[in-house]
């Protein structure tokens, strides 16, 4: 069974109060057991993390890499700035696939890049929190049609 990581990079533990016209009213933990109940259907086994600090996310990509087999990431404003994050990613090798709730092309310029896009599988963005659903579903296709990791 594939196990997947949810990362959820800084502000997102806001969703709800945070600006809701832009990202909806759901929380993330909303978000997350939405995922919770999709990821039983999809029948994989999903974990979660939140944090504000690039090197924690940093961390625990790594820390995971023993038992995890595909990412789910939404990096929030470090899409914009981290090459840390980035290298990470690249790093670690595994299926990324990252995810946004807003439109970034259709907002501010400096949204308009991602750093980490060019390391992911692909991106989803624009459809709230059915962009993690979404996500989470391409993943977990995508990991049924690749050979186990060695
Ligand atoms: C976001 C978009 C980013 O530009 C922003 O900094 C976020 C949230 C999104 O999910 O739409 O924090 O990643």
């Amino acid at each position: 069974m594939p196990n997947i990581l949810v990362l959820h990079g800084p502000n997102l533990d806001a969703l709800g109060s945070r600006e809701p016209a832009v990202y909806g009213r759901l929380t993330r933990a909303e978000i997350d057991r939405r995922l919770e109940e999709l990821a039983a259907t999809l029948g994989c086994s999903i974990e979660f993390l939140q944090s504000n600090h690039e090197g924690v996310l940093i961390d625990s990509l790594y820390a995971s890499q023993p038992r995890v087999d595909g990412f789910l990431v939404n990096p929030g404003a470090l899409t914009h700035t981290s090459v840390a994050l980035r290298d990470a990613v690249a790093a670690i090798g595994r299926p990324t696939v990252e995810v946004h709730l807003s439109n970034t092309a259709a907002r501010e310029s400096f949204r308009h890049h991602s750093l980490i896009s060019a390391v992911a599988l692909g991106v989803v963005q624009g459809f709230g929190a059915e962009s993690y659903l979404l996500g989470l579903r391409a993943l977990v296709t995508h990991l049924g049609e690749s050979p186990p990791r060695g």
